[in-house]
């Protein structure tokens, strides 16, 4: 078998940075390419403890830029992909639909032009695994679950713009043989998680004693994983997933959101010395999010069944290890929220 060489896109993101530290660190004979515009969501200090390993190699540059892809793919005899680099907050989705079509979708047929290219028909030991959400399937009523032939419902910009690339995987699958797999996964939360999304966002708040600004009812329902189990599944179905076929990824961990804001508030009240009940005066019910999905909600069996993966964690343990990281890494919380913030912060929450 040829030797691995993985470019993992939006390697500096969130979920990517988890994704290319277990790899650089799993698989030292593979070779690493982080490709990253380096957005606002992107970040290198998120890889301060593995860019010095010989397997890693970060390039900056931009998946709407063909020619420089396939630069890219040319230099490191790329053999697989990761893809996740996109536009991932449905907020900015609303305020801003054009930039997360251009990125999520255009970008992903770029990635497989120029693979279709480099790779021409030899797809053995190739592999392009395409990273989606379960927002792909819509908003689910009071019970129910999303499995993997739901039929795509997408309703926000965001959610259209993943599901629109889901398609263009599938389509280039079915047309040309393209060898694919794709997972789609529900909410993660983790440490270096960019503080526009709830969990970092309201750790941030409390922290500085701002309001907390619930949107709507705050009676969403959301299915929370812990980022390193998502990176862990990405893992497993790398290696071991059927070319061609798709995964649910979830954490079986539902919960409205007010209940995990309050579980939050509460954790937050005892990391920092304050008196029971201080955080949660800080909750401010606001206008809701246009068209907010209700219930987002994963069966993840086939995952379980086909490939033995489940979350190791349980969230109360996961939120606790993520609030500490947040408290013990100011630093980073500081640095992200800065500059361009604040102005952020200004538009999506002072008109609401
Ligand atoms: P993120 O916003 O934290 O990171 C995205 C990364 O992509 C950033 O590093 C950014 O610089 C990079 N990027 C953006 N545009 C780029 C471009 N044009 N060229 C190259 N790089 C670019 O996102 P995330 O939360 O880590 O999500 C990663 C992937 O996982 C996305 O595809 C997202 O749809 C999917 N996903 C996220 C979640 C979640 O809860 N966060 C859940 C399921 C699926
Ligand atoms: O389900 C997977 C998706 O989860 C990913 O594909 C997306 O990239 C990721 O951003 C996330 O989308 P959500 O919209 O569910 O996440 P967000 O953290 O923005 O919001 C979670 C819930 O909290 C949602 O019901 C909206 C609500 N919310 C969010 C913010 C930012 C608030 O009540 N107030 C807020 O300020």
């Amino acid at each position: 078998m040829e030797k691995k060489s993985i470019l993992i896109t939006g390697g500096a993101g969130f979920i990517g940075s988890h994704v290319v530290r277990l790899f650089v660190n799993k698989y030292p004979d593979y070779q690493i390419v982080n490709f990253d515009k380096l957005t606002y969501a992107g970040n290198l200090e998120n890889l301060r403890d593995v860019d010095q390993k010989p397997n890693y190699t970060f390039v900056k540059g931009d998946i709407l830029d063909e020619a420089f892809v396939e630069e890219t793919f040319v230099k490191y005899s790329i053999t697989c992909v990761i893809h996740l680099a996109a536009e991932s907050h449905v907020d900015r989705s609303i305020t801003n639909p054009l930039e997360f079509i251009q990125t999520n979708v255009i970008g992903t047929a770029n990635l497989m032009n120029v693979a279709r290219r480099f790779w021409g028909d030899d797809f053995s030991d190739k592999l392009f695994y395409h990273v989606s959400t379960d927002e792909v399937y819509g908003s689910l009523g009071e019970t129910g679950y999303f499995t993997e032939d739901t039929p795509y419902d997408p309703r926000s910009p965001y959610s259209s713009s993943k599901a629109s690339s889901d398609h263009l995987v599938r389509a280039y699958h079915h047309t040309y043989g393209f060898p694919m797999v794709i997972s789609n996964c529900s909410n993660n939360y983790g440490a270096n998680q960019f503080p526009e999304k709830l969990i970092p966002l309201f750790i941030n708040n409390i922290k500085e004693e701002k309001p907390l600004p619930v949107y709507g009812k705050g009676d969403n329902v959301r299915d929370w994983l812990w980022v390193n189990d998502h990176a862990d599944a990405i893992d497993v179905i790398f290696h071991e997933g059927k070319e061609g076929e798709t995964y649910n990824i979830g954490g079986n961990n539902e919960w409205q959101n007010i209940h995990l804001i309050k579980a939050l508030c509460k954790i937050m009240d005892e990391k920092l010395g304050r008196e029971e009940g201080a955080s949660e005066k800080l909750i401010a019910y606001v206008q809701d999010r246009s068209g907010h999905d209700q219930r987002y909600a994963i069966d993840a069996s086939k995952l379980k069944n086909d490939l033995n993966w489940s979350p190791s964690i349980e969230f109360e343990e996961g939120l606790e290890n993520t609030v500490q990281w947040y408290l013990d890494n100011s630093e980073w919380l500081d640095n992200v929220t800065s500059g361009d913030y604040k102005k952020y912060y200004d538009q999506q929450y002072n008109a609401r």
